[in-house]
């Protein structure tokens, strides 16, 4: 029987318990400082710049740019339970970045703000309707000044379904097990994802769906929302270690500059 799917599932998977289930990859501070040393030498930043981090979760990289002394951050993101989680985190370390909940499709930005765009950490595919990705990547033009960059860092499609895997597990801590179910539909990867407490039981039991991307449907992509300058760096692992990491081990950056 094939994995169901329900299409707004991005819309509540990005809570606390992912948070769990994917901390080997958002929740390690070494991790994220090398793919912050990627966005630096790839991009031409000052500390100056306007940053927009797109999709930017619990705020990862903006803290980790504030603490190399970037101070015009902002992040957006659907998910307004890692926008709170981001709050307070900025609040304690006094952090100063802006945050807007809101959909990436719509960002509720003015034009012409931002030198530099970032989606990290493979946060496009996650819509069924393909224009979806169109509407997310139009907007990051829209937000950007001229001259300014969009970096995407997603996964590597062409990577991913040579090295599929249909079921893998990880434990987390003492206490947390992760069981994942895949299959490869065209050019979407289904999911089931089981995550067990070991004194609580299940405490989810979710299927998500992702497009996958190769490097010509990137560039696509980047093509279509109005970047006429593209590059691609594939072969990008910030993990140290051979594993299952889900999407987050065989990724390719796509850089693309407004005219
Ligand atoms: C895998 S997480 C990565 C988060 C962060 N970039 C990182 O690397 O830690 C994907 C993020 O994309 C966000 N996201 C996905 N689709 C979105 C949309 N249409 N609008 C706003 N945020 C979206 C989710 O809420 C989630 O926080």
């Amino acid at each position: 029987m094939g994995i169901d799917v329900d299409p707004n599932w991005w819309k509540t998977l990005f809570d606390e318990i992912y948070l769990i289930t994917d901390a080997r990859s958002v929740c390690d501070e070494a991790l994220t400082c090398r793919e912050i040393d990627v966005i630096c030498e790839l991009l031409p930043m000052k500390a100056s710049h306007r940053i927009l981090d797109l999709c930017g979760g619990h705020g990862r990289h903006a803290f980790e740019l504030c603490k190399r002394g970037f101070t015009e951050c902002t992040l957006l993101d659907y998910s307004r339970v890692l926008i709170d989680v981001a709050k307070t985190r900025a609040i304690e370390n006094n952090y100063s970045v802006d945050f807007i909940q809101c959909d990436a499709r719509n960002a509720e930005l003015p034009s012409e703000t931002f030198d530099h765009v970032i989606i990290m950490g493979n946060s496009l595919g996650y819509i069924q309707e393909p224009e979806a990705d169109i509407k997310i990547l139009t907007e990051a033009y829209r937000v950007l000044r001229e001259g300014g960059w969009l970096l995407v860092d997603i996964a590597d499609g062409t990577t991913v379904k040579q090295s599929f895997n249909p079921n893998a597990w990880h434990e987390i801590g003492k206490a947390t097990v992760v069981c994942r179910q895949r299959e490869i539909r065209g050019d979407f990867i289904r999911a089931r994802e089981l995550v067990i407490d070991k004194h609580k039981g299940l405490i989810r039991d979710q299927t998500y769906a992702l497009r996958l991307y190769d490097s010509e449907a990137l560039e696509a992509l980047f093509r279509q929302a109005g970047f006429s300058k593209f590059n691609v760096h594939i072969n990008f692992s910030p993990h140290q270690s051979d594993g299952d990491y889900g999407f987050m081990n065989n990724r390719m950056i796509g850089l693309g500059q407004k005219d």
